[in-house]
């Protein structure tokens, strides 16, 4: 396919822009403050599907934000790609640390990046990496290229649990029957090396409360006879981990799978180095469970993070005080076999035995997920990493992912298909952090690989 290379370099600019009139909208399916504007980017997202060359879009509305369906059936007895992805994006804050704001994205040269990145919030994660699917099936669409039915469905509530998706998944299943379903909303190793994401770990997602006395309290006058609920908090969090960095719930790792000796060999072979990790984050060394290297810690092992904790007085100067209330939020990458909902229970049952009398403590689950692993010798992996070699012009390398999309192992229970993730993301694109951005080379090079994926895989289902 040597025309899609010229037709990108034709339209790159058109591709481009477009891209950062989507990114100007700030659709933050977290804070409700801004549920108008994730309303108007579904709107968006289903005019630019229109005109990319869909028969057939339509906004599906869900309990909570709406879905945007779309379809290209050009024959019912050829396959069907089902492209997923999502156009909300997650909170902008701290709003400070940007170098630019959020929703008015700008290019900018790093070094990572020396022909430019798109800075904005979801430029990565996900808006840049979906709408490169949409300018795929544009390209396909006018060069009279697509090989088969595409259908796509596009969400607004992936960083918020993908809820209202899995009430549409579980009542469409005809309207969403494929052969294979392709997300772009995961990374690769870099941009010299191209990997295939084959795993992603699932979720468990709990909020806690601790509780003292009945008021807060002056830290003289009761300090050292009562419980500090910030203090038996921390106590508490500590203790989830032990020396060694294991997770100390029981029964935490009795379903984890651990694979060979052989599988950890394979992975160890990806292109990883750890100093230029530690620069990367300005850190001395790394730090996690024992017996597991950083690639393994972060992707095949289950984890306990705390990912926020507040209580008592954090304004301006000092006051001495006990307060009544400690909080945190707490997630669980999962590994596959561990199931989110059991783990869920596990954490609750733990948490609370472990809590002093003086204290009373409360566990809200939140949301979670399954994790998920894909085979390499299926004929939509096959078909990715031939579209890889072809538009990077090595092969892909089968990498397992740290991050979690809990809809995938859904849809392999409701729709029966397997999932493909090509990612175009690097790790230092920096998605949920200040500063995110998305490579001009990654999004163009996405456009360009993702025909190639089309044609691969139907030539390999005859
Ligand atoms: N696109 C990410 C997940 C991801 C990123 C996977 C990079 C692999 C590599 C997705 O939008 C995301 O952020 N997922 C959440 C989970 C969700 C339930 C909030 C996550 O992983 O924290
Ligand atoms: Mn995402
Ligand atoms: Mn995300």
């Amino acid at each position: 396919m040597e025309n899609i290379k010229s037709y990108v370099q034709q339209h790159k600019d058109r591709f481009i822009n477009e891209l950062i009139e989507l990114l100007k909208i700030p659709s933050v399916s977290a804070d409700t403050a801004y549920s108008q504007d994730v309303i108007d980017t579904a709107e968006a997202v289903k005019v630019s599907l229109e005109k990319a060359g869909c028969d057939f879009v339509e906004i599906c509305d869900t309990p909570g934000y709406p879905i945007v369906y779309g379809e290209k059936i050009i024959d019912k007895s050829l396959p069907t790609v089902l492209v997923y992805g999502h156009y909300d994006v997650q909170p902008p804050d701290p709003l400070e640390l940007w170098t630019s704001p959020p929703f008015e994205p700008v290019i900018k040269k790093t070094e990572i990046h020396p022909e430019g990145a798109i800075f904005a919030r979801g430029s990565c994660d996900d808006k840049g990496q979906m709408y490169m699917h949409v300018k795929a099936l544009e390209y396909m669409v006018q060069s009279n290229t697509l090989p088969c039915n595409v259908k796509f469905m596009i969400e607004g509530e992936e960083e918020v649990g993908s809820k209202s998706l899995s009430w549409f998944v579980e009542r469409n299943q005809e309207k969403l029957k494929n052969d294979v379903i392709l997300i772009s909303d995961t990374g690769m190793i870099s941009n010299q090396q191209p990997s295939i994401t084959t795993g992603l770990r699932g979720l468990s997602y709990v909020e806690v409360e601790v509780t003292g006395p009945n008021r807060d309290l002056h830290s003289g006058l009761y300090g050292g006879a009562v419980a500090n609920p910030i203090n038996i908090l921390a106590k508490m969090i500590a203790s989830l981990h032990d020396d060694d960095n294991h997770i100390t719930i029981p029964g935490f790792y009795d379903k984890v799978q651990e694979l060979s000796l052989e599988e950890r060999a394979e992975m160890a072979k990806a292109p990883f180095n750890l100093d230029d990790y530690k620069k990367a984050l300005d850190l001395k060394d790394v730090y996690g469970e024992k017996g597991y290297v950083t690639n393994e810690r972060n992707s095949i092992r289950p984890t306990l993070d705390v990912n926020g904790i507040w209580g008592g007085y954090t304004g301006e100067g000092a006051k001495t005080v006990i307060a009544s209330k400690a909080f945190a939020k707490i997630s669980m990458r999962l590994v596959p076999n561990q199931d989110w909902e059991e783990i869920t229970e596990l954490f609750t049952k733990h948490f609370i035995s472990i809590a002093p009398a003086g204290v009373t403590v409360k566990v809200k689950p939140h949301h979670g997920g399954q994790g998920y692993v894909t085979p390499i010798d299926s004929i939509g992996y096959k078909a990715a990493n031939m579209a890889y070699t072809e538009t990077f012009g090595i092969p892909a390398i089968p990498v397992r992912s740290g991050g979690s999309i809990p809809i995938v192992a859904l849809f392999e229970k409701e729709l029966k298909s397997k999932t493909i993730l090509m990612g175009f993301g690097l790790d230092s694109d920096a998605i949920h952090s200040p500063n995110e951005h998305f490579g001009i080379f990654n999004y163009l090079k996405g456009i360009e690989t993702i025909p190639l994926f089309y044609k691969y895989f139907v030539e390999l289902s005859k």
